[in-house]
């Protein structure tokens, strides 16, 4: 048996098209677009690429695309206090600030200050607070992201036995809250776990998000589970002197177990940024105390 690909760049497209066709009516219910605010410190050239594309891709929405580009020596008090001239800037429905931030400033002070009503990334306590309890959150894009995958894929996801690995604040808890909420029962398996294949192999859903190159091997899985690979590793390649992308699943031998499977490149990745536009969409509608529009 071979898996099926769940193709995220084809489902990440779609979601920006959608969100795309949402502009319009908010421009003109509003007077204005939606605006997204991306803050980057530094130079770290992964993050540079990200906030670039982040950039185009808000544009290419029919949004407004606000970056702040500040130096590495930056201190916490000048971030704190750019992030509060956002806040209080009408034009900004969503603030981003990439993560990760330079040494000697509290990431956690940081996004605090982002007001929960532009926090695109889910990030702020009272974001993860609501999403605890149950109540309309913005939600981390790449759970969500993943979470779409698998109700695409799955439909109904009530019963479903469920485990992620990795229980990061960004990832591996809200998937946990997300997939509770669609009556899933959850596990979340981490570094410390006792017998992880054993753990896994009981899953219908697998969530994988620890950042170790292919961990996850094929006689982990139950035949015909779902598997989504939030991994992205730079391991060297065959060829001298160059690198590949993989997941933390192991493709080639997931594959022949699972009955679906997201594959890296091309799984997970294209599905944050369009999370991304899609919060910004619903903030700004939020904001402007119209309805968010239906199908996203
Ligand atoms: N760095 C890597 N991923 C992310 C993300 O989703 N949001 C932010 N703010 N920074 C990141």
């Amino acid at each position: 048996m071979s898996a099926d690909i769940i193709d995220g760049k084809a489902f990440a497209e779609g979601l920006r098209g959608r969100v795309a066709a949402a502009v319009p009516g908010f421009v003109a219910k509003t007077g204005r677009k939606p605006g997204l605010a991306v803050v980057l410190v530094g130079e770290d050239p992964a993050s540079q690429v990200y906030v670039r594309s982040k950039g185009k891709a808000t544009v290419a929405a029919g949004m407004e695309s606000f970056e702040h580009k500040l130096p590495d020596t930056t201190t916490q008090d000048e971030l704190i206090a750019v992030v509060e001239q956002l806040n209080a800037d009408d034009r900004v429905d969503g603030i981003l600030v990439q993560l990760p931030l330079p040494k000697g400033v509290d990431e956690k002070a940081v996004i605090s200050t982002i007001d929960p009503a532009k926090d695109v990334d889910g990030f702020h306590v009272i974001n993860s607070g609501k999403l605890a309890v149950g109540e309309e959150a913005l939600v981390p894009c790449t759970p969500l992201g993943c979470l779409m995958l698998l109700k695409d894929r799955l439909g109904d996801l009530t019963g479903l036995d469920a485990v992620v690995i990795g229980r990061s604040n960004i990832v591996g808890k809200p998937m946990a809250q997300l997939l509770l909420k669609e009556s899933c029962t959850v596990t979340i398996a981490h570094s410390r776990t006792r017998d992880l294949p054993a753990v896994v192999r009981r899953a219908d859903i697998v969530v994988a998000a620890v950042g170790r190159p292919e961990m996850v091997k094929g006689d982990w899985l139950k035949p015909g589970a779902t598997v989504i690979d939030v991994g992205i590793n730079r391991v060297p390649a065959a060829e001298e002197g160059k690198t590949r992308l993989v997941g933390d699943v192991d493709f080639a031998s997931a594959r022949e177990v699972a009955g679906a499977i997201t594959p890296v490149p091309g799984g997970v990745g294209p599905m944050t940024i369009a999370v991304l536009l899609r919060n910004t969409l619903v903030a700004a509608h939020a904001r402007a105390g119209i309805g968010a529009p239906e199908g996203l």
